[in-house]
């Protein structure tokens, strides 16, 4: 067994060798060759158990991305020829926001920060902790400012994102369900009713990487290239965007994800003796009890909301666990959410937590986020259960998770049933998170 378990671990870091780009990690090589926002902090997570210092590293070359504005953007984009492509894509340069050093994308993603903040914090002195919370507070704040600032027009406690990529679960279901019904514009029907799509997987990178049934459909690539042209067009300014578009979700992830982050970034102040502006600390007040808008009790689940109609919409995905994370919830909801992780039909399998319930209509097992078991998903909640004090249920999800990965290898996701790999091989999150739990076993 230990022995089982050495190996694991050293296969995980391996992994995280192999995708070192110096100061910061490749999710995966040939299919993810930027830095991605909420991937590197899972990876300074891992990554502070096998080097604190490059750890930090990892997150301060995230924060060397920061826009004027305070965004921090979800893709660092790498130099060299062969990116242009991507970078051109994006043309972050449009926005008089975006920093001149370095091309990044114009979105951000599930703002993870704080917690990998505190998590290499954890691994230092307390003194240098200090040194570390003071070199990272200010972007903190900055960031935490935008979101609240930009990104909660109503001042609800709720974060609207504006488009999928930001989700962090680009193909979950709620985003699809949007984007057919308020999104798809016209020429895409028509490419649909010609027959053309099959054209897309000349520009598609994803599908020369990854079986082409575990990814979205060409019609919804061009679609989520369509939406990303949109806010390209408007310089990814929030005001203008939000201000005609109909694809805008307050997504359950992002929020449990920010509220969880909100309670960091306030414990990093009182570490260094800072005071959060005002306005801030209002921001994160209402944030405190916004989840309660997104909870529909008659299914039991929590689900993301349209931020125009402020219409729930009930795609039931992962999310409606994620509550437990942000820990803002009362210990009887708590109570009920971990009834339904565990019960069948919903989120119980042999390789738990798949990223939607076996009940929903868009479950494939093998297809992204629409029902493979991610490492991330399952780190979050590993979280929430210790911290609402789910002891045992948290370990035999940390075993599970380890299991599958030990059986399968630090793959992207997994089959929620049988446990086979699937999606990009050699995949950092999913090393990085298995060192972490291999410390918490
Ligand atoms: C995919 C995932 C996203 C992740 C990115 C890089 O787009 O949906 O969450 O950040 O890959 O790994």
């Amino acid at each position: 067994m230990e022995q089982q378990r050495q190996a694991l671990y050293d296969q995980a870091a391996a992994v995280l060798r192999g995708n070192d780009r110096g100061q910061w990690t490749i999710p995966a090589a040939g299919l993810y060759p930027h830095q991605w926002l909420w991937d590197s902090c899972f990876i300074a997570i891992g990554l502070r158990w096998l080097d604190v210092q490059r750890a930090k590293t990892e997150l301060l070359h995230l924060l060397s991305g920061q826009w004027s504005n305070g965004m921090i953007p979800h893709m660092l984009f790498a130099d060299g020829d062969e990116h242009r492509r991507d970078r051109e894509l994006w043309r972050s340069y449009l926005s008089p926001f975006a920093p001149e050093h370095i091309y990044t994308s114009g979105l951000t993603q599930p703002p993870m920060l704080a917690e990998a903040v505190v998590g290499v914090g954890q691994k230092l002195s307390s003194s240098e902790r200090r040194s570390w919370y003071q070199t990272v507070y200010p972007a903190l704040v900055r960031y935490h400012q935008w979101l609240y600032g930009q990104r909660d027009p109503h001042g609800e406690g709720l974060i609207v994102a504006i488009h999928p990529y930001e989700s962090g679960l680009d193909n979950s279901p709620p985003w699809i369900h949007e984007l057919r019904q308020h999104s798809m514009p016209w020429w895409i029907t028509i490419v649909q009713n010609l027959r053309l799509e099959g054209l897309v997987n000349l520009f598609r990178r994803d599908t020369h990487f990854v079986p082409p049934g575990q990814r979205m459909s060409n019609i919804e690539a061009l679609a989520y290239f369509a939406a990303l042209r949109r806010l390209r067009r408007k310089a990814y300014d929030t005001e203008r965007i939000l201000s005609r578009s109909l694809f805008a979700v307050e997504d359950l992830v992002f929020n449990c994800v920010a509220i969880r982050a909100n309670q960091h970034l306030q414990g990093i102040a009182k570490t260094i003796n800072r005071q959060l502006p005002d306005e801030l600390l209002a921001s994160f007040k209402k944030a405190q009890n916004a989840l309660d808008a997104l909870w529909d009790g008659g299914s039991g689940y929590y689900f993301s909301r349209n931020f125009v109609t402020h219409k729930l919409i009930r795609e039931p995905t992962i999310g409606a666990l994620m509550p437990l994370y942000a820990g803002t919830i009362t210990n009887e909801r708590a109570e009920e959410l971990v009834g339904l992780m565990k019960a069948k039909g919903h989120f119980a399998t042999n390789y738990p937590v798949p990223s939607v319930p076996l009940h929903s209509s868009y479950f494939n097992p093998f297809k992204y986020w629409q029902g493979p078991t991610w490492l991330n998903t399952n780190w979050l909640l590993i979280d929430g259960l210790r911290r609402y004090g789910f002891e045992a249920d948290a370990r035999l999800l940390a075993d599970r998770s380890l299991e599958m990965v030990g059986k399968s290898g630090c793959y992207e996701y997994f089959h929620p049933l049988s446990g086979e790999p699937a999606g990009a091989a050699g995949f950092s999150w999913t090393a990085a998170l298995t060192l972490d739990l291999l410390h918490h076993a």
